[in-house]
């Protein structure tokens, strides 16, 4: 089984992203390591804490990661994810202390000892850091997976900017950059797809019959980003796009799309846009796998099957 480490910043959609892993047999959790997104890292930590309590998995470590990007100005998204970066959820916290070792260090010793993936479902600044100090460690990954980014889809916070590149587009594009130089692509499920999966109140209130605790678990955090997208988008539910990039890592075929060289902006009005050369204008070897089609309904079987705990056919 192929070893993996989720680097997180949750937010929402990242512990219903972490159900998800939890439930999933195809992957070994090697550790959960959290960086400055949606709320900054140490409180991200203490969620991603309380999401291994429900799960009953406490046994999965937790390290704290980056707290600045790269450029030095951080910008939460605690507006969408509320002030406890679990929709205001306020649970209970975890006692005890988190390991002293830094994110960026416990993936740099896995990745000396052993080839693993990486799931990345916040901005990339634990993984830029690490990979512009031991570059050579890029071949040592399996797999990366980034939820991030966008093709054609407009952005979710400028016109063209998605937020985990657009908080740390300086970490999204020397990612990028470096893995150009290792020869190697990282897997983009960007807004093209993630948009397309909606968790509905519907779908909240049935999980709660068919699963009381789980469900009330996700009905207590997923409310305050319902209002946040009816609000602001007149949407009846919420887009949950970390789920997805981790039902892509365990089943390659719940999305598709094409290899492409691409770069990020870091400066000015398109800050954060992914720049996705896919007309090949630039003869540049492919550094990404860029994912553009997926079959929603598909995921959301495959996601309540999973964190629900029942089987259903595919
Ligand atoms: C991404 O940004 C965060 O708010 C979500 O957790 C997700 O990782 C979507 O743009
Ligand atoms: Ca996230």
């Amino acid at each position: 089984m192929p070893k993996v480490i989720i680097d997180c910043d949750p937010g929402i959609d990242d512990a219903l992203a972490l159900l998800l892993a939890l439930a999933s047999p195809e992957l070994d959790i090697a550790g959960i390591t959290t960086v400055s997104g949606n709320v900054p890292a140490d409180i991200g930590a203490g969620n991603a804490r309380k999401v291994l309590r429900q799960a009953g998995r406490q046994d999965i470590p937790v390290y704290i990661g980056e707290m600045l990007p790269l450029g030095g100005t951080y910008v939460d998204a605690m507006d969408t994810h509320g002030r406890d970066g679990l929709g205001e959820s306020f649970l209970p916290e975890i006692p005890g202390e988190f390991p002293e070792k830094t994110a960026v260090k416990f993936l740099e010793e896995t990745l000396e000892k052993e080839e693993i993936s990486i799931l990345a479902l916040g901005p990339m600044t634990n993984l830029a850091r690490l990979f512009q100090k031991r570059p050579e460690l890029i071949g040592r990954i399996t797999r990366l997976v980034s939820m991030g980014g966008s093709f054609r889809s407009h952005g979710n916070c400028s016109p063209v900017a998605e937020y985990n590149y657009w908080c740390d587009p300086e970490a999204a594009k020397a990612c990028y950059q470096l893995f150009a130089e290792a020869g190697k692509k990282i897997e983009m499920v960007g807004l093209d797809v993630t948009r397309e999966i909606v968790l509905t109140p519907n779908l909240v209130s049935y999980m709660e019959r068919l699963d009381k605790k789980t469900g009330e678990f996700i009905r207590k955090i997923t409310g305050f980003y319902m209002d946040f997208h009816w609000e602001y988008e007149g949407i009846i539910g919420c887009v949950i796009n970390d789920p997805l990039a981790v039902a892509y890592m365990i089943d390659s075929s719940m999305c598709s799309g094409f290899d492409s060289f691409l770069d990020v902006e870091t400066e000015g009005i398109c800050r954060g846009q992914t720049v996705v050369d896919s007309m090949n204008f630039w003869k540049k070897k492919p550094n990404s796998h860029v994912l553009t089609e997926t079959d929603a309904e598909r995921f959301m079987s495959f996601f309540m099957s999973r964190i629900l705990n029942k089987e259903v056919e595919q």
